[in-house]
């Protein structure tokens, strides 16, 4: 039986300024029309940073910030269940794991618990599922620093799966809407049972499509 895939839709390809990018999300379902066992687990974007930081002007606390955050995840993920004939939106891990064991169709799913984010998700899915784990962002790969500050940032092709643990982190503050490519806690996930992970920019729809099928493309691969 073919590799299950997992793949962690950053919430940052939702979005294009303050608009849905409603032609990626047409571009991504195309792509990913038809595949069996596939789960899509959607991130919050701007959107979620939007509501965050409004919701910080009225001193709401760490726990509900993220809840806010998990409402706008499952507003993106219902979106793009839409956009993907035949999919289903899951908002437990159980129901999807057990809808993809038996039914091989796709499940989309958004955010969990408070202190978590969708790569933890998509993480745990991947793990549960023996997958292959596919980040789509809008960046390219996992940099040495943040390559939209640092211009002299360096691109890895490859990383062991405990060199992405200490990377994400470096990086780990735990608050809401602050983390690196990906998440700690998702990477440490990743790394303890030597999930194949892939990281990816949604802007080069070959790539997400190499990653998905575990072949050579121009981002990040997570070996052990
Ligand atoms: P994301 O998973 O999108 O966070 O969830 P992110 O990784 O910072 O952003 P992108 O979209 O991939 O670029 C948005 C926010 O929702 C809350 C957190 O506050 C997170 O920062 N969240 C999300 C949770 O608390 N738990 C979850 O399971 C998911």
């Amino acid at each position: 039986m073919k590799k299950a895939v997992v793949i962690s839709l950053g919430g940052s390809m939702i979005f294009k300024g303050s608009a849905i990018n409603v032609d990626f999300i047409k571009r991504f379902a195309g792509i990913v029309r038809g595949m069996e066992s596939l789960g899509i687990v959607v991130g919050g974007g701007s959107m979620a940073a939007k509501y965050i930081e409004a919701a910080k002007q009225f001193n709401e606390d760490n726990y509900d910030l993220d809840e806010i955050g998990i409402s706008v995840t499952h507003a993106n993920a219902r979106l793009v269940k839409a956009a993907v004939k035949g999919a289903r939106f899951f908002d437990h891990l159980d129901e999807a794991v057990y809808f993809l064991q038996a039914q091989h169709g796709i499940a989309v799913m958004g955010g969990m618990f408070p202190g978590e984010t969708t790569d933890t998700v998509a993480a745990l899915l991947a793990e549960s599922m023996n997958a292959r784990f596919v980040n789509v962002s809008d960046v390219d790969g996992i940099y040495s620093a943040n390559p939209k500050v640092f211009k002299n940032a360096r691109k890895y092709h490859v990383l062991s799966p405990s060199q992405l643990v200490k990377l994400a982190l470096e990086h780990d503050s735990r608050r809401p809407r602050e983390n690196f490519v990906i998440d700690a806690l998702a990477a440490k996930i990743l790394a303890r049972s030597g999930v194949e992970a892939h990281f990816v920019s949604g802007r080069n729809l070959d790539d997400v499509k190499n990653a998905i099928l575990g072949k050579h493309h121009s981002g990040t691969v997570i070996l052990e």
